[in-house]
Parts: C-alpha cells; sequence; structure tokens
C-alpha cells in the first residue's frame, strides 16, 4: 500500500484531538522547527496528557514521527491532512486508482460526489530526484529548508501557474484546489507524448504546441520551464500541457534561455520522432510574438 493509499484509510479515524495536533505540528514545522511536547499542548489548546495520547496514536498510525525532542509529519501526516481538506471542501469524496507514479509526484485518480474525475498529485520531491537545470536552481535556493517546504511550495506554485492559464485553453488542464504538498487537477485524458502514439495530423501537431507555448507566453506571460514530451499528454488528436511547477514569468532573468530550452526540447523530439523539422529559433520567434507564423 502506498503512503497515499494508507493515508485515504486512516483518515475516518482520526478523532478531533489528532487533528489538532497534526495541525499544531505543520504549523510549526512550516515556521520554526519541530515542536516539542509543551509546544505542542499550548499551539493546539489540548492540555499535556491529551498530546501525548494524540502523538503516541499518530505515531502508530505513521502520520508523525519523532525527531529529538519534538515531532515531525511524515508523507502520510501530510497527505491526510490534504485529503482531509479537499473531503471538507466537497471536492473530493474518493480516492481511485494510480494514474502514475513519477520522479516527483504521484498522481490519483479522485473522484467528487457529482462523478467528476479528478487527478491528485502528491509531490514527494527529495533531495535526489531534482532533474532539469531549473529545478537543480530551485533545490539550491531551497536547500536548507525541509522536504516540507519544497513539496509544498511545488504544490503552490503549479496551481498559481495553472491558474494563470485557465480558459486559455482547454489544453492546459484546471487546477481545481491546492493543499498542503497536492494539488487536484481536472483529468485530461491521453498519453505522453514520449510514448509516441500515432497522431491524427503530425505535421500540424508541432505546429499546435508552438501555439499553445505561444499563449502560455503572450498572454499569460508564463515559460513552462520543463516541457518536454514527457509533460505533454495527447490523445491523438488533441494535446495537453502538463506539469508546471517550476513555470517562471516571460520577464524572468533567464527566461528566454527556459523558453528555448522547451523549444529545442520539443523541436527536437518531433524531428526525432516523427521526422518534422522546424528550426528553434524560428519556433522560438514564433513562440515569443517576435513572428506571427512558423514559416
Ligand atoms: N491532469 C492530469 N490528468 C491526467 N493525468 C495526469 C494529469 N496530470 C498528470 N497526469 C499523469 O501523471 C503523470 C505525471 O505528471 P507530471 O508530469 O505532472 O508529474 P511529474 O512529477 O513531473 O512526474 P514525472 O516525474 O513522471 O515527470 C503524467 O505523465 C500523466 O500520466
Ligand atoms: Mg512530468
Amino acid at each position: 500500500m502506498s503512503t497515499t493509499e494508507k493515508a485515504a484509510r486512516v483518515l475516518k479515524s482520526l478523532k478531533d484531538e489528532e487533528w489538532r495536533t497534526l495541525a499544531g505540528v505543520e504549523r510549526a514545522s512550516t515556521g520554526y522547527g519541530t515542536p516539542d511536547a509543551g509546544r505542542l499542548s499550548r499551539m493546539s489548546r489540548l492540555p499535556p496528557e491529551r498530546v501525548s495520547f494524540a502523538t503516541g496514536d499518530l505515531e502508530r498510525k505513521g502520520l508523525l514521527t519523532r525527531k529529538g525532542q519534538g515531532f515531525a509529519l511524515t508523507r502520510e501526516g501530510v497527505e491526510v491532512m490534504a485529503l482531509k481538506d479537499y473531503v471538507k471542501k466537497d471536492l473530493i469524496f474518493a480516492l481511485g486508482a494510480i494514474i502514475a507514479k513519477g520522479k516527483e509526484s504521484d498522481v490519483y485518480e479522485a473522484l467528487s460526489e457529482e462523478g467528476s474525475a479528478y487527478a491528485l498529485k502528491l509531490y514527494k520531491i527529495g533531495r535526489t530526484s531534482f532533474t532539469s537545470v531549473r529545478k537543480k536552481r530551485a533545490r539550491e535556493d531551497a536547500a536548507f529548508r525541509s522536504w516540507m517546504t519544497a513539496n509544498y511550495e511545488a504544490a503552490r506554485r503549479e496551481y498559481h501557474a495553472l491558474r494563470k492559464l485557465e480558459g486559455l485553453s482547454p489544453s492546459f488542464p484546471r487546477a481545481v484546489a491546492y493543499s498542503r504538498s497536492t494539488v487536484l487537477l481536472e483529468e485530461v485524458s491521453g498519453v505522453r507524448l514520449s510514448q509516441r502514439p500515432g497522431l491524427e495530423d503530425q505535421s500540424g501537431a508541432l505546429g499546435v504546441i508552438l501555439g499553445l507555448m505561444r499563449t502560455a507566453y503572450m498572454v499569460a506571460g508564463l515559460v513552462n520551464a520543463d516541457l518536454s514530451e514527457y509533460n505533454i499528454l495527447t490523445d491523438g488528436a488533441s494535446f495537453w500541457l502538463i506539469d508546471w511547477p517550476q513555470a517562471v514569468d516571460a520577464s524572468h532573468p533567464n527566461g528566454n534561455e527556459l523558453l528555448m530550452h522547451d523549444v529545442k526540447s520539443v523541436t527536437s523530439f518531433f524531428r526525432r520522432a516523427y521526422g518534422i523539422t522546424v528550426d528553434p529559433q524560428k519556433g522560438f520567434d514564433y513562440v515569443t510574438g517576435r513572428s506571427q507564423a512558423l514559416e
């Protein structure tokens, strides 16, 4: 059973005191560090003996762990709080099957009561899982920050980037909400472009994708900064650009460099996979509006 499945299972068994204790540990951890029992008792406004009951139970359920004199949340602890948040807001009522297990996140199907299917992305960024240039830089910035902060930040950043893209095209999945290290997304269909599926309009596809990058850049002012065949989904006819936590503003000092990197990733994939050639500089000029068309 994955951490997320454990979190979902344990959700209903938690008592009010346990929720308050979890919330106290979370508040302390995102602030000054790992709270000891005394501080936790003040923060959760519970008598010390109740706190020690709660921490014992939470430890047994795998939601808290001891760290020196204090307590820290586990990944399950973080995820159970996020799930509770979505349930309380009536956004989801059940967790479905796992959709994908990535290096930096696990993605589950989640269902609303009305039957909408969401993709719930749960970040699990660790010290060694950063890959792209941009993400390495982000790691340096965050070097002294905790696992928690990095994952909370990724979820928040992805949510805000997708909100900027909302309504511009159905090819940007809608972000419904975020909580802790998780972001709740509209579920889209399709497989990764990296699997080289057959495309209805092979020669038009690259233009469509560059056109979406152009919309993101020119209308929302965003560069994805990690775009490649792995972060594009397709059903053969439509395309979806996903995975936006590292997106930067077009005005970012390295914005042009990051955009050129994205353009080159996409054009080089189309050359290798489908034998379609577009000069990256032409792609870049089109995406940034320096030219009106690709040719
Ligand atoms: N909105 C969505 N709807 C349906 N499936 C999705 C959605 N978002 C992500 N996925 C699935 O989850 C996978 C991983 O998503 P994403 O690329 O955003 O995360 P990641 O942490 O970068 O994962 P990886 O390390 O594998 O690249 C996608 O390839 C896709 O299969
Ligand atoms: Mg990805």
